[in-house]
């Protein structure tokens, strides 16, 4: 189960783009202020990740440094970086799908879910692997989740 769970953490990551500054779209600020903040949790999520791996050493200081940033992405008010018209059909620097606009999107409900799984994260990083480790999995899940339903496949 955890090795499931820490296997979705790699394809979060692994789904990273790269930042690009070519966009001319009316949109253009938004949408690269809203995947730099998504590649800033990419960061934080790899020191972490590698630490629960072992590819990276176990080390309280640099875990708690990750979690807490982690964390911190997840309050910036993202209101403005999400505004009607800026997914992908019409703005292809972005890979946001125009369900996120639709009536039932639950979109909101999934930053939530984020949000609590980093607060649980910023508990439990600077402990001991174990616990980094545990709370692992509901952080990539809650990436990857929203990405699944959300954000355009490669
Ligand atoms: C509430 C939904 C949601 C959550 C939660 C979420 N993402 Fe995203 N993510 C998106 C969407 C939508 C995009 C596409 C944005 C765009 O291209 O305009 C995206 C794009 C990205 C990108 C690509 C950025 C780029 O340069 O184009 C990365 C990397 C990423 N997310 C990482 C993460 C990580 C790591 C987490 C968890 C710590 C996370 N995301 C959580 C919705 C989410």
């Amino acid at each position: 189960m955890k090795r499931l769970l820490l296997g979705l953490t790699a394809a979060a990551i692994a789904g990273a783009g790269a930042v690009t500054a070519q966009g001319t779209g009316p949109f253009k600020m938004e949408i690269m202020a809203r995947q730099g903040i998504m590649a800033y949790r990419a960061l934080q999520l790899g020191v972490l990740g590698g630490m629960a791996k072992g590819e990276i050493a176990y080390d309280a200081g640099a875990a708690q440094k990750a979690a807490d940033n982690l964390a911190a992405s997840a309050a910036i008010d993202e209101s403005m970086l999400w505004p009607k018209g800026s997914d992908t059909t019409a703005n292809p620097d972005s890979e946001a799908l125009p369900k996120i606009w639709e009536d039932g999107s639950d979109v909101g409900e999934r930053h939530k879910v984020l949000a609590d799984a980093a607060a649980a994260m910023q508990a439990a990083a600077g402990k001991d692997l174990d616990s980094l480790k545990a709370a692992m999995g509901p952080v990539g899940e809650a990436c990857g989740g929203c990405h699944k339903t959300y954000r355009k496949a490669d």
